[in-house]
This record gives structure tokens, C-alpha cells and sequence, in this order.
């Protein structure tokens, strides 16, 4: 399988390189210029193809021949770059391909997520004053991941939880609606959070699915685990 990580360079986008290349996938990287460096680690086996992730052009060259793209989502700035990306994405890639978004917990599919006051305390103070602070425009995630909800893709929409950095606990467990009891300890390992995007390329359950994941071994999904 070829792959395509858009954002390959984060530290969402390195855990998913190594754990696309430990399933044996050859590995396409799209990163910023100036961010290529931080893939020195996989040289010589992963093809590096360098540009903003939200120019069009740059996209059309990563994802060609691609079956599966694993996009993060960043709503950096205040000028749309992750529609701008999702929208890039949803345009060029194959037919057919697995397409994979991350995102956080606040984007909902449906309506029917149930949100904690500090969730919503974070959305709606702390989103504002970084959008007028024009450093990220939480508006411009949920503007993409409505485009792809829209769109006749094979996609999935991972809802990340907060997350932390250690060792793998496993892929995370997932639920379709934020709220529910399974997710309540609202945590997750990156390199897990990775796990389960590139485990997804070669799930069709998830097909047009947007789960809400959250750590394998948190107390909620164990008490979940206990009671089933
Ligand atoms: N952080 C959390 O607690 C959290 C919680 C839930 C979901 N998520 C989701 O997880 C995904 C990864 O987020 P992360 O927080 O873990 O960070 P991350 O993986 O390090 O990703 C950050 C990305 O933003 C890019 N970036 C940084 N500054 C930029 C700029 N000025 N302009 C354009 N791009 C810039 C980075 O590219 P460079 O390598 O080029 O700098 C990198 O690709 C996102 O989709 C996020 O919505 C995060």
C-alpha cells in the first residue's frame, strides 16, 4: 500500500510515518519546507515532498497513485489552511482511496456529542482569543471536516481526545459521541492517536464514521471493558 501523511513532520505525522513503514507501507511525507529536517530519522525510507499542506499544487503531487492519505489537520492561522487542505485532499487524491483526517473532540458529525463545561469553556473562550490572536482558527477544523462529511470520499474523521505523551497502551477504544462513558477519562497517547488513524486505512468499518477515541487503558475504558 502507498501512503500518503500530510503533516508528516508533527508529532502526530512521525508516529504515524513509523508506524505506516512497520506495516511495510511505502510512505509518502508532505511537510512544510522548513520542517524536513525533522524527518532526517526516516531518510533514505520515506519519499519527502516538501510544501505548505494546504497548497493545491503540492497536494496533487503527494497523493498521486496513493491508496490511503492520512491528513493532519491543523487550524494554524486565520486564512482556512485546514479547508484548505481538506479541500486539496478531497480533490486530488485516487478514487477509491482510504482518506483519513484528525481533528479534535469539538468537531461533531451528527449534533449529538455531549460536551463537558471544560471542553465547552475551551471552545468558546479559548478559541476566540486564539483566533483574534490569529494564531489558529478552531472555526477553520470544523469548515474542513464539514467538507469531508460532504464529500463522497471513503473517508474517516478521527476525534482525538487530549493527549499525552509514553509508551503505546494499544489501539484506542472509540465511541460515536463524545459523552459517552467509555471516553470519560478524555485521554490518549500520541503515539496511540497514530496507531489508530493508520489502522483505519485498512478498516472499512470506519468508512465515513468519525469516531471519538480515547486510550486503551484510561480508568473509563477499563471500567467499559469490566462491565462488558
Ligand atoms: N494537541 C492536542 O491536545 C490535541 C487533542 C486532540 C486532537 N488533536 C489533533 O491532533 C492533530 C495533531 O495535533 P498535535 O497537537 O498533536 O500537534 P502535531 O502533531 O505536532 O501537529 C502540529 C502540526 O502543525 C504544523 N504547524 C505548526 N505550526 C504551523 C504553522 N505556523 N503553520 C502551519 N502549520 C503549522 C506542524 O507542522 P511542522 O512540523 O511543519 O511545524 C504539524 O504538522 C491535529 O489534527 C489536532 O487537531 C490534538
Amino acid at each position: 500500500m502507498r501512503v500518503c501523511i500530510v503533516g508528516a513532520s508533527g508529532k502526530l505525522g512521525q508516529y504515524m510515518v513509523q508506524h505506516a513503514l512497520d506495516r511495510g507501507y511505502e510512505v509518502v511525507g508532505m511537510c512544510r519546507e522548513q520542517s524536513v529536517g525533522k524527518l532526517d530519522a526516516f531518510k533514505g525510507r520515506i519519499t519527502v515532498i516538501p510544501g505548505a499542506t494546504n497548497d493545491r499544487e503540492v497536494i496533487e503531487r503527494a497523493v498521486a497513485g496513493c491508496d490511503g492519505v492520512l491528513v493532519v489537520l491543523v487550524p494554524r492561522g486565520v486564512h482556512g489552511y485546514s479547508t484548505g487542505t481538506a479541500q486539496a485532499v478531497l480533490d486530488y487524491a485516487p478514487a477509491g482511496a482510504r482518506l483519513v483526517f484528525s481533528c479534535g473532540w469539538h468537531i461533531t458529525l451528527d449534533g449529538k456529542d455531549v460536551y463537558s463545561w471544560k471542553l465547552k469553556a475551551l471552545v468558546n473562550i479559548a478559541g476566540p482569543l486564539a483566533k483574534l490572536a490569529r494564531f489558529a482558527d478552531l472555526d477553520d477544523q470544523v469548515e474542513a471536516c464539514r467538507r469531508v462529511f460532504a464529500s463522497d470520499t471513503r473517508w474517516t474523521v478521527v476525534r482525538g481526545s487530549d493527549l499525552k505523551e509514553g509508551e503505546s497502551q494499544g489501539l484506542p477504544v472509540w465511541s460515536r459521541h463524545v459523552g459517552d462513558p467509555i471516553l470519560e477519562s478524555n485521554i490518549t497517547r500520541r503515539v496511540d492517536f497514530a496507531l489508530f488513524m493508520v489502522e483505519a486505512l485498512e478498516n472499512d468499518e470506519l468508512v465515513r464514521e468519525a469516531p471519538a477515541i480515547g486510550g486503551r487503558r484510561t480508568p473509563s475504558a477499563l471500567m467499559h471493558a469490566a462491565s462488558e
